[in-house]
C-alpha cells in the first residue's frame, strides 16, 4: 500500500508513522518540516494550505490511503477533496471526539451519539468537515473514513484539563515549584486518556480496510479515570505531591472565557467510550498503556533535555490570578457564613 500522511510529526501522527514503518508499510509524510521525521519515513516538505506548493510537491501521484491529520475547517477539507479526488483509494479524516453532544444525554459515547457541541467552534468545524465528507461519499463516491481521537498524548504532551496547549510542561513545572494546579469541578469527572502508541495500533489497522469506507470510529483506550486520578499520576511521575485547587468550571469560564470551548465543550464532561466498533474492524486492537505508565515516559522525555521544558509564563500569570480571585471569594463567603 502507498500511504500518505498529511502531518506525520505531530502528537498523534508521530506514533502512527513509527508503527507504519515498523510494519513495513510504504509511507510518505507531508508537512512543513518544522519537526524531525521518524527514522525511515519519506518526507515531503510543503504547506498543505498552499495549493500550488502542494500540487508541485505531489505531482500526479495516486495513493492507496491518505490520512489527513490537519484539516480543521470545511474550506481546508474542500481543498483536500479537490486535491485527492480520483487519486486515492481511502481518505481518512482525523476529526475529534469533542464533536459528540455536549452535555451528553447518555453516559456512554458510541459512534451513534449525536454530534452537537454548542460550546466549542473547533468541534463545530470538525462536525462540518465530517458532514462534507459524508456528502462527498454519497454524491461523489469519495472514499472517506472518519476517525475521532479523544485526548491523545505522547512523549511531548502532558494532558490535563487546564494547561498550556503549546507548552504542556508548564503544569509540571508548577507542581515541582510547589504551586497549586487547578482541577475543574470536584475532579470527579470521568475521562479517557489514550497514549499515541495505542491510537496508532487502531489507525494502522484501518489503513486500506475497504469495509471501513463510509464509517466513523473513535479510537481511545478503555482506561477510565477521574481528573483527580489523572492529576495525581502526573504529580507522581513528576516526583512531587499533588497540590490541587478545585474550582468550578462555571467560575473558570466566567474569569477565563477562552477556556469555555475546551472545558464546557469537552473536558468538564464525562468522556467514556464504547470501543466495540473499532475492535470489530481491527480485531487485534487493544490499548495497553496505562496512564500511570505512559505519563512517566512523557515526564522522562521532558527531563532528558531541559530545552524541551518550555514554560508558558502568560498562562502561569492567568492561573495565579484565577486562584487568587477564587481564594478571595472563598474567604469572603466563609466570613459571611461565620466559618472564617
Ligand atoms: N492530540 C489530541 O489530543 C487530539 C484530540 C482530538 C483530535 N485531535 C486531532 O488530531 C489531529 C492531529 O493532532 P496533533 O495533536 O497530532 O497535531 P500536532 O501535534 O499539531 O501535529 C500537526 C502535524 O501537522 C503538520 N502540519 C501542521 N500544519 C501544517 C501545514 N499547514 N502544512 C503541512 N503540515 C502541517 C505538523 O508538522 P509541521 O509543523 O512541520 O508542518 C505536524 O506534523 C488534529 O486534526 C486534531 O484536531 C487531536
Amino acid at each position: 500500500m502507498k500511504i500518505l500522511f498529511i502531518g506525520g510529526t505531530g502528537i498523534i501522527s508521530t506514533a502512527s508513522a513509527e508503527l507504519a514503518v515498523a510494519r513495513g508499510l510504504d509511507l510518505t509524510i507531508l508537512n512543513r518540516g518544522k519537526r524531525a521525521a521518524a527514522p525511515g519515513v519519506r518526507q515531503i516538505v510543503a504547506d498543505i494550505n498552499d495549493p500550488k506548493a502542494v500540487a508541485t510537491a505531489l505531482g500526479g501521484t495516486s495513493w492507496d490511503v491518505v490520512v489527513d491529520f490537519i484539516s480543521f475547517s470545511p474550506a481546508e477539507l474542500e481543498q483536500r477533496i479537490a486535491l485527492f479526488k480520483g487519486r486515492v483509494g481511502q481518505f481518512i479524516f482525523i476529526s475529534s471526539a469533542s464533536v459528540y453532544q455536549k452535555p451528553g444525554a447518555h453516559w456512554l459515547i458510541t459512534e451513534s451519539t449525536p454530534l452537537a457541541n454548542p460550546f466549542w467552534d473547533y468541534s463545530r468545524d470538525k462536525i462540518a468537515c465530517e458532514e462534507r465528507l459524508t456528502r462527498a461519499l454519497r454524491e461523489e463516491n469519495f472514499p472517506a473514513v472518519i476517525v475521532r481521537p479523544s485526548f491523545t498524548y505522547g512523549n511531548n504532551c502532558v494532558p490535563l484539563t487546564l494547561n498550556s496547549w503549546p507548552k504542556t510542561f508548564t503544569a509540571v513545572d508548577r507542581m515541582r515549584r510547589g504551586k497549586p494546579v487547578i482541577i475543574p469541578g470536584d475532579g470527579l469527572t470521568l475521562w479517557t486518556m489514550t497514549h499515541n502508541s495505542d491510537f496508532a495500533k487502531a489507525l494502522i489497522g484501518l489503513l486500506g480496510h475497504q469495509s471501513a469506507i463510509g464509517h466513523a470510529f473513535h479510537i481511545t483506550s478503555d482506561e477510565v479515570l477521574t481528573w483527580n486520578q489523572i492529576y495525581s499520576a502526573v504529580a507522581e511521575a513528576a516526583g512531587v505531591p499533588l497540590r490541587a485547587i478545585h474550582i468550578s468550571s462555571d467560575f473558570i469560564a466566567a474569569c477565563v472565557p477562552e477556556a469555555v470551548g475546551s472545558l464546557t465543550g469537552d473536558k468538564a464532561n464525562c468522556a467514556i467510550f464504547d470501543t466495540t466498533k473499532i475492535k470489530r474492524f481491527v480485531p487485534d486492537f487493544v490499548a495497553t498503556t496505562r496512564f500511570r505508565d505512559g505519563i512517566k515516559r512523557t515526564i522522562n522525555w521532558f527531563d532528558a533535555d531541559p530545552r524541551r521544558q518550555e514554560i508558558d509564563e502568560e498562562a502561569n500569570v492567568k492561573w495565579d490570578k484565577l486562584i487568587a480571585a477564587y481564594e478571595r471569594g472563598l474567604a469572603a463567603a466563609r466570613k459571611e457564613f461565620g466559618q472564617a
